[in-house]
């Protein structure tokens, strides 16, 4: 419909190879609701008279009425047409006729639509993913509070390294993925700007009102540069890496509780619905969708370094390169939200085995550091020579075949505090190595931010504290998009019947 200039129709191959339609059924509801509001300005500034509007709505409403079911829409084969904006005006063109469909593209181009429709789409995505992200840290302080009490190790280095709780390491990702949501939701801001009437690059000599239409479609303001507004996409790769990074805190659980649900740890078993099999093994039990997850998450990262290529050496102005961010960006967000509805399944139905946890734990000397605390405390002996006498205590107990720390004899401990010279009762330090049991070091460290019950409580007030202000921000925005749709709604019907009004 555009070949205005050339003689000749586009090679199919090129076309195919050209074309976004596919993809473009993604944000068809927003070209529909874009052109909308742009009509709509066309009749205030008097580009559209009345009339003429009344038939561009009632086109443009079928077309959404039938968009409902995307295919129909792109089965249309009367069109050659290279993406949606293209389409739906030839649509509207074929149904009321060039002399008055062929204004509705007054004053605008094909560079501000289309970028137009990716932000208005992008809205929605954030928004999507902010309740997903509520709800998953909801699950994750829900099954915090089942776990108060559930010892598990710690690892650094993978190495068992201190006592801790199941709860408390859940309540660590609930942090993680507050900032995830802090990130995402910052986002909306800088997406949330019309770009609609910076025309190719340049603006336009029709008298259009920018302010008109973005009030309309819900935006907090206007990308004030043309230029910029048609050809920057940073702030949609700003969203793509935070989606990126929120990937990564999911994948860093997935492979904790892939580890964990191995025979050799066996501290969690995942639910029968949220694992697979295998076709010849019959006792398999595999932890595929968070392996599927882990992948996903390289897939993302993929079309971050994908989308950021697209765009670093491009010259500025629209270029039909960027036409390949849209299915990198509609297929993270599709990744991400699913990603998030998976994790949330897993966390809700997983089970602990306490018992072999605490077992593990107990065996694991990670109460070492706890004992040398405690003799810190009691006799003010320098750190470091404490680290050295806990130390050779384990080095001993692990030549006794691997005892524990409250199994070491009388001698053994004697023969240690001579060797180093370190004037302790012996009595006492075998009384302060007994008592330091697992449960007992927890409650021993009551450091701000450690699995202390007490500091575990705070985090959660805390953690509650800020889902409440995130989930109220965003049902403002939810309520800002809903009046704004809404108002345009209510004009669109009241412009689509004027003509039989007048009659
Ligand atoms: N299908 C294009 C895209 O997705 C729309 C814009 C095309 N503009 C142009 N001047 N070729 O980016």
């Amino acid at each position: 419909m555009y070949r205005s200039r050339q003689k000749e129709n586009l090679d199919k191959d090129v076309l195919n190879f050209l074309s976004s339609l596919n993809e473009d059924t993604n944000i068809l509801i927003y070209d529909i609701l874009g052109t909308q509001a742009h009509c709509l300005m066309l009749n205030k500034i008097g580009i559209l008279t009345s009339a003429e509007l009344s038939k561009i709505l009632s086109s443009l409403s079928k077309i959404k009425f039938e968009s409902t079911n995307s295919q129909n829409i792109l089965s249309n084969e009367l069109f050659l047409s290279e993406d949606i904006h293209e389409l739906v005006e030839s649509i509207v063109i074929q149904d009321i006729g060039i002399d008055i469909g062929g204004k509705m593209h007054t004053g605008r181009s094909r560079n501000d639509q289309v970028i137009l429709d990716v932000r208005m789409k992008l809205r929605d995505d954030i928004i999507d993913i902010c309740e997903l992200i509520i709800n998953i840290i909801k699950s994750l302080v829900e099954k915090s509070k089942e776990h108060k009490n559930t010892i598990i190790s710690l690892y650094t280095h993978l190495q068992q390294a201190q006592i801790g709780t199941f709860s408390h390491y859940l309540l660590s990702y609930s942090f993680s993925l507050l900032r995830d949501l802090e990130r995402i939701s910052s986002s909306f801001d800088r997406i949330n700007l019309s770009p609609l009437g910076s025309c190719a690059i340049g603006g336009t000599g029709i008298p259009i009102d920018r302010n008109y239409t973005a009030s309309f479609l819900g935006f907090r303001g206007l990308l004030e540069n043309s230029i910029d507004a048609t050809s920057s996409r940073d702030s949609l790769i700003e969203y793509l890496s935070f989606l990126s990074i929120l990937m990564s805190t999911l994948s860093r659980i997935a492979e904790d509780f892939i580890l964990w649900s191995t025979s050799e740890f066996n501290y969690i078993e995942l639910s029968d619905r949220y694992s697979s099999t295998s076709s010849v093994m019959p006792q398999k039990k595999n932890p595929d969708p968070l392996e599927i997850l882990r992948s996903r998450t390289s897939i993302v990262h993929g079309m971050l370094i994908a989308s950021l290529s697209i765009i670093k050496n491009l010259p500025s102005g629209y270029h039909r390169d960027l036409q390949d961010l849209k299915p990198l960006l509609s297929n993270s967000s599709k990744i991400v939200k699913e990603s998030l509805l998976i994790m949330k399944g897993v966390i809700n139905t997983l089970k602990v085995n306490k018992k072999n946890a605490f077992n593990s734990a107990n065996k694991s000397y990670g109460v070492s550091l706890d004992i040398a605390e405690q003799i810190v405390i009691k006799y003010h002996i320098p750190f470091r020579k404490v680290h050295k006498l806990v130390g050779a205590l384990v080095q001993q107990a692990i030549k006794n075949e691997n005892i524990s720390l409250s199994q070491l004899s009388k001698q053994d401990l004697n023969k240690i505090l001579n060797l180093l010279k370190i004037k302790i009762d012996v009595d006492d330090l075998m009384l302060i190595i007994k008592d330091t049991t697992p449960e007992k070091s927890i409650l021993f460290r009551k450091s701000y931010g450690s699995p202390n019950p007490f500091q575990q409580n705070e985090m959660v007030n805390s953690i509650d504290k800020s889902l409440l202000f995130y989930s109220k921000a965003i049902s403002e925005r939810k309520e800002m998009l809903h009046t704004a749709f809404n108002n345009l709604e209510k004009e669109v019907i009241l412009n689509t019947f004027v003509e039989d009004k007048n009659k």
